[in-house]
């Protein structure tokens, strides 16, 4: 039996990046990690190789669509599914590995194995039972299941199954048009499968700007995908090897089914918590399944607490990320703080979407007086230059103190061009701020400084 200062469950983004500051503040860290390698959800099946197979089909994409017109002729590449899952899989490695060395000049202790806490103070991997002083749980989520669908991971798959295909479908039925839907579904939609979104509600993207989801949408579409909205999975069915995708519409109750060489199901996911002996422990939780956390990510038991996708608030990496680091400095007796009015959103299709802060239906809601300023990536030279001219920034900044409230934008670069906002809005800026700041030409970010000047006397290239 070994004692640590803290033992955290679960080494995703929230657990390792909570283990390595925890390192850093002095503590004698330990993570518990029953997979092969460490990094959770997000470098194993999530994130990473998902970006890894977004880029790798916008390369193909780029050379079948404006290839030509740069001049650069000849054949298109075709596509060896096999070497594509292999790329995928080296980018896993790099970043697993890379936890790994983290861990080891930090001088975290892996603990091998699924932990349970069998009482506060102690966490069980295998036969062995080690002393903590804290347990941090940061065991992630898993996709939720739907009624009558059953995943078998080759047929009808969560993303998990979705990235490690045998091979290229013909068609892909996808249910829920969120984050992972659409990511997965350009994935496959450029590597020539023909894509339909069911999704249950009117709009794409739940909860983001409505211009945005609109403008999202319509591009998808030219994209080649197709939508089916306001339409309810009821089941699926699977008969060899094709699937049968049964839904309603809302409008009028009239039924229809898709047929489909791989469904997959992205409609959500839930807080991981099984076997973590919580109800024993008489941990508190939501009526959502979450782990109820008080303001230090504390649970109702001292000495236990949660953070990342098993508590409230979005299921983001990086808000796990943040919470692993406030919570290691509270555990270490400091005043780690989140927060949660700037965490940044990202969908990492062609182009990106990246949202911060409020949107205008939360302003409108809230009663907030507003101004929007807007800057089509149509005046931006750059975005031109590599056929981006589609999209917008759109900065919503308080009517009265031109304070920046949020920022939605679809286009080049999305997910990096975001982050000077999230900075701002840190500061407290206005959007003049913003707008009075240089900004090197010819870049994307440009289109930020517009938007941040159509709040005022109004950008200059529109
Ligand atoms: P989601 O919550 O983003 O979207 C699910 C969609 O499914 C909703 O639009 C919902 O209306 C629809 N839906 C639910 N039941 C349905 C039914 N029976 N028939 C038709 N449509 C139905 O969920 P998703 O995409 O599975 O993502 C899960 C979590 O993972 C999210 O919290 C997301 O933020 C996170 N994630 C984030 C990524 C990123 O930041 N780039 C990438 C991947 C996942």
């Amino acid at each position: 039996m070994a004692s640590y200062d803290v033992i955290i469950i679960g080494s995703g983004p929230g657990g390792y990046v909570c283990a390595i500051r925890c390192a850093q503040l002095g503590l004698k860290v330990a993570c518990v990690e029953g997979r092969d390698t460490l990094g959770g959800t997000c470098l194993n099946v999530g994130c990473i190789p998902s970006k890894a197979m977004l880029h790798a089909t916008h390369m193909l994409h780029e050379a079948e669509h404006n290839f030509a017109e740069m001049g650069l002729k000849g054949k298109s590449p075709s596509v060896d599914w096999k070497q594509m899952l292999a790329y995928k899989q080296s980018t896993i490695d790099s970043n697993t590995k890379g936890i790994e060395f983290l861990f080891k000049k930090n001088k975290i202790d892996w603990l091998k194995g699924w932990g349970t806490i069998p009482e506060a103070g102690k966490v069980k991997v295998g036969d062995e039972i080690h002393e903590a002083k804290n347990i941090i749980i940061a065991t992630g989520s898993e996709a939720a299941s739907l009624p009558g669908v059953e995943v078998d991971e080759q047929i009808v798959v969560t993303s998990t199954g979705a990235l490690e295909l045998s091979r290229v479908p013909k068609s892909l039925v996808v249910i829920g048009a969120g984050v992972i839907g659409l990511e997965l579904g350009s994935v496959y939609a450029r590597l020539g499968s023909e894509v339909t979104v069911v999704e249950y509600l009117d709009t794409i993207t739940p909860g983001m700007d409505a211009e945005v989801q609109k403008t999202f949408q319509k591009m998808l579409t030219k994209q080649g995908m197709k939508f089916i909205m306001g339409a309810a999975v009821q089941k699926t069915e699977v008969n060899k090897s094709k699937a049968k995708v049964h839904y309603k519409l809302r409008k009028d109750d009239s039924e229809a089914v898709l047929d489909a060489d791989v469904v997959l199901v992205s409609t959500g996911r839930k807080p991981y918590v099984d076997g973590l002996g919580l109800e024993g422990l008489g941990i508190e939780m939501t009526k959502r399944g979450q782990i109820k956390v008080g303001k230090d990510w504390q649970t109702n038991v001292p000495g236990v607490y949660a953070i990342g996708d098993v508590i409230e608030g979005p299921m983001l990496a990086h808000k796990a990320e943040d919470e692993g680091m406030a919570a290691a400095e509270q555990v270490a007796g400091k005043h780690g703080h989140v927060n949660y009015g700037v965490i940044p959103g990202v969908i990492y299709t062609h182009p990106e979407v990246a949202n911060v802060g409020e949107t205008e239906a939360t302003l409108k809601e809230a009663g907030r007086a507003y101004k929007v300023g807007k800057f089509s990536f149509m005046g931006n030279a750059r975005a031109k230059t590599v056929f981006a001219g589609d999209g917008f920034v759109k900065i919503l900044a308080d009517k009265e103190t031109d304070r920046i409230l949020g920022c939605h934008i679809i286009g080049p670069g999305a997910g990096d061009l975001i982050h000077e906002v999230c900075v701002a809005m840190e500061f407290g800026a206005s959007a003049e701020d913003l707008a009075m700041t240089c900004h090197a030409h010819p870049t994307y970010s440009e289109a930020v400084r517009e938007a941040a000047l159509a709040c005022g006397d109004g950008p200059i290239h529109m």
